[in-house]
């Protein structure tokens, strides 16, 4: 959402961090740039100019953040939520501490049929609110531009009315919020599977005018490569753009047919093998991982560092949902990126800004340069790398988005 347009200084920060612009792979991931002795002026929210503050032409009239002892970054892009849903799996989360495991309750009518039930069974209104009052914690934690899927209604209506509540959060909020239509996440219950996806076809047309993405999941029990292809390209035809959930628990040939599309990503990766990571390196296809799905489900990490060594362009996201990942706290993730899949606090930056912002096609967001969307956070440290390194806390001061200030805490 446009907010009143206005100059903003920020004054004298210990440090300006930001990766590089473009796709990031390889050596570039670990080229951020750190500016010392800079302010940064903010007008019409876009980023005016980085320069000592004697050389600024800063007018009379605009609003001063004294940055001094502390960091700037660019906003953080969550590339993948489930961010809207009904109801609550605390109950599964339970049984699955005493033993059970995601795969084994969703196969006795749980997981995800559960949520779509009390998603279809919630109002509008209550699941405004709830998204609502979620969209706000994440952005406590630096989050100013979030991907948010459907895919727990799994009938017409009620997809219609996940992607009317994202439509409508995203104009009253300042997060920016980019819609995806995943109708096939799951066949829901009574229902054959040939008819659910006869049913998807009907959807796509309508979700379309609403939706950016189409996005699939893609796995053994729910859909297969051929059938997502199916999906995707009639999803193309209607000008959404393909992305899906692959080699979450099983490699099914789900990347190959993500490659061949042209997705814009594939997101999750736990199962995929060497083989797998070197085709999608060799692809432009960003590969999304979702460190913290594998803290939550006790599932293998994806092999990031197998994938970025060869060459992939990489992002990182929560993954937020009831079933297999309940933090919208994206620094955390990074932490987790770099203690558990070796990734470097560089690369983790670039992955939740520049590389998640281009998985989101979105040219202006992710980077701090003149002429970028002033997107901006102010960290309560000296030193960025603090954001990583105290995991789990939250360093976030202020979170500009659009070059409106709003306070973190
Ligand atoms: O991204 N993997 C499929 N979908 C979600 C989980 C959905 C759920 O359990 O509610 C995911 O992990
Ligand atoms: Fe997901």
């Amino acid at each position: 959402m446009v907010h009143t347009m206005s100059t903003l200084l920020i004054k004298n920060p210990a440090q300006i961090v930001s990766p590089r612009p473009g796709s990031l792979r390889g050596a570039a991931l670990n080229d951020p740039v750190v500016r010392t002795g800079r302010s940064v002026l903010l007008r019409d929210g876009h980023i005016a100019a980085i320069a000592p503050l004697e050389e600024l032409d800063v007018p009379q009239d605009a609003k001063v953040l004294d940055a001094t002892g502390r960091t700037v970054i660019p906003g953080l892009v969550d590339c993948h939520t489930h961010l809207v849903f009904g109801g609550s799996r605390a109950d599964e989360f339970a049984q699955r501490t005493a033993g059970a495991t995601y795969e084994e309750i969703a196969a006795k009518g749980g997981g995800i049929a559960g949520t779509v039930q009390a998603t279809r069974e919630s109002s509008k209104d209550e699941l405004f609110e709830l998204a609502e009052a979620r969209l706000n914690r994440a952005m406590r934690h630096g989050v100013t531009t979030m991907e948010v899927k459907s895919g727990y209604g799994l009938d017409l209506t009620t997809e219609l009315k996940m992607l009317e509540v994202t439509a409508e959060l995203d104009a009253v909020h300042p997060v920016d919020l980019v819609p995806t239509f995943l109708g096939a996440h799951a066949v829901p219950k009574g229902v054959s599977k040939a008819d659910y996806l006869a049913q998807v076809r009907e959807m796509i047309p309508e979700a379309a005018n609403s939706a950016k993405f189409c996005d699939v999941f893609c796995e053994e029990g729910y859909f297969t490569p051929a059938e997502s292809v199916e999906i995707m390209e009639l999803a193309v035809k209607h000008g959404m753009l393909p992305r899906l959930h692959a080699d979450q628990f099983n490699a099914i040939g789900c990347v190959d047919v993500a490659i061949d599309l042209g997705a814009v990503s594939v997101d999750h990766l736990e199962a995929m093998n060497e083989e797998g990571a070197k085709k999608l390196a060799a692809s432009d296809v960003v590969g999304v991982l979702l460190p913290g799905v594998s803290l939550f489900l006790d599932i293998p990490y994806a092999p990031a560092r197998t994938l970025i060594d060869a060459g992939c362009i990489p992002a990182i996201a929560t993954d937020f949902n009831p079933g297999s990942n309940m933090t919208l706290n994206l620094p955390l993730m990074m932490s987790l990126a770099c203690m558990q899949m070796r990734m470097s606090v560089d690369e983790a930056l670039a992955c939740v800004t520049q590389n998640a912002a281009h998985a989101l096609r979105l040219p202006e967001a992710g980077c701090i340069e003149p002429g970028w969307q002033a997107d901006l956070l102010v960290l309560d440290t000296a030193n960025y790398r603090d954001l990583v390194y105290f995991y789990g806390e939250n360093l976030v001061q202020t979170v500009i988005k659009k070059g409106v200030p709003h306070a973190a805490r």
